[in-house]
């Protein structure tokens, strides 16, 4: 099988235009340690950048129309071409991300058409953000056509808005930031209401652990699902309590009965992101196995975003050996991820597989995620 990479989607554009595209960008997609519906309330998350990821190659073009092409199974698929000026809300499927992103930049003075065409591995709906590792490369290859240099803080914002505004997910900063600054060997700690950044060093393999990605295949969408209830409720908890943000506040008491759940829930995981961190600026790999698996619980109980296919992959993990394990992502379908000591990564493999199929599930997909660089320009 041909690899997927920026030489291959430079190769697909070259094929379908008939000249080398201006250059190439990419960005990953991500796993988030810890720190899970923190982000839009201002709290902490600690995610990494996996090495599968999206490429958009690109060229500019003097009429204003945005055209996209995509690889998919090694051919090439073209969706309408869109015109730029009268670009707006509506657009349906994938071309929906990349044409969000023109729309928002657009509103940022960049109007020169592009003809971009895009091949990625990053996995979809499976909560590893394919969806935003292609806005963030398409904002990247727009900016770099533009010959505009942007803050990583500022491309953050933009691709926000392309999803909440243009495509109708009410998402948050944690995906696009993770995909834009994440770097090799690290977590980004990060206060996503300060903005403030720390690269964690992140190791698994030097301890003996691996981080096991559990793809259940049960797709998920935050333009449809329970996402967006959740975060109003956190928002409606602020309000009540009069404070900026559910990172305010230091209990749930008080609050109407069915609120009470969900600030707990970002409560006590703010505070496991930092407890996270801590063990890992101390090397006490192991001792994070336990909060990871608190999260999970936290996210099944209080937040209610699991699904059984996510919670039968943490506790099968669990069972065989793994030291803790959450869903991650937004939820109600995705992934999860286990922290194995390396000797037991084929017992957890072949455990998860044998639950699944005990409660008829699909076979989930498995893979080690190390962390990988962030987005830039490859060629
Ligand atoms: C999705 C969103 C993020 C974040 C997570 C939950 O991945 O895109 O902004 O809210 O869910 O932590």
């Amino acid at each position: 099988m041909k690899s997927t990479g920026s030489n291959s989607t430079a190769e697909a554009f070259a094929g379908l235009h008939g000249v080398a595209p201006a250059g190439v960008w990419s960005a990953p997609g991500r796993v988030n340690l810890i720190g899970e519906h923190t982000d839009y309330n201002d709290g902490f998350v600690l995610p990494f950048a996996i090495p599968q990821r999206t490429w958009v190659a690109a060229a500019p073009r003097s009429d204003g129309l945005i055209t996209l092409a995509s690889v998919v199974d090694g051919s090439v698929v073209t969706a309408q071409p869109l015109d730029l000026a009268s670009l707006a809300p509506g657009v349906e499927g994938w071309a929906a991300y990349p044409a969000g992103v023109a729309w928002v930049l657009r509103q940022q003075g960049i109007t020169g058409g592009a003809d971009l065409v895009i091949d990625g591995d990053v996995p979809h709906g499976s909560g590893l953000s394919s969806s935003h590792s292609l806005e963030v490369a398409t904002a990247l290859g727009l900016l770099g056509l533009a010959g505009v240099e942007a803050s990583a803080a500022d491309i953050a914002k933009w691709v926000q808005q392309a999803e909440n505004d243009f495509v109708g997910a009410p998402t948050g900063l944690l995906d696009q930031t993770a995909s834009l600054c994440c770097t090799a060997a690290h977590a980004l700690f990060l206060d996503v209401r300060s903005g403030q950044q720390e690269q964690v060093p992140f190791d698994a393999a030097r301890h003996g652990l691996e981080v096991l990605v559990i793809d259940t295949r049960v797709s998920h969408s935050l333009v449809t699902s329970g996402y967006a209830e959740r975060r109003a409720g956190c928002e409606e908890a602020a309000r009540l309590r009069g404070v900026a943000a559910v990172r305010d506040l230091d209990t749930e008491a008080g609050l109407p009965d069915e609120l009470q759940p969900l600030v707990r829930h970002v409560i006590t995981e703010n505070a496991r992101v930092l407890d996270t961190v801590a063990l890992l600026r101390s090397d006490r790999y192991e001792e994070i196995g336990p909060l990871l698996s608190a999260s999970h619980a936290s996210l099944r109980d209080d937040y209610r975003v699991s699904c059984p296919e996510l919670d039968v992959a943490a506790s099968a993990a669990e069972k065989a050996g793994a030291l803790g394990a959450r869903m991650i992502g937004g939820g109600f379908g995705g992934s999860a991820i286990a922290l194995v000591p390396a000797p037991l990564r084929a017992d957890v493999e072949q455990a998860v597989l044998e639950a699944f199929a005990a409660q008829g599930f699909g076979a989930p997909r498995m893979f080690t995620a190390i962390p990988a660089a962030g987005a830039g320009r490859d060629l």
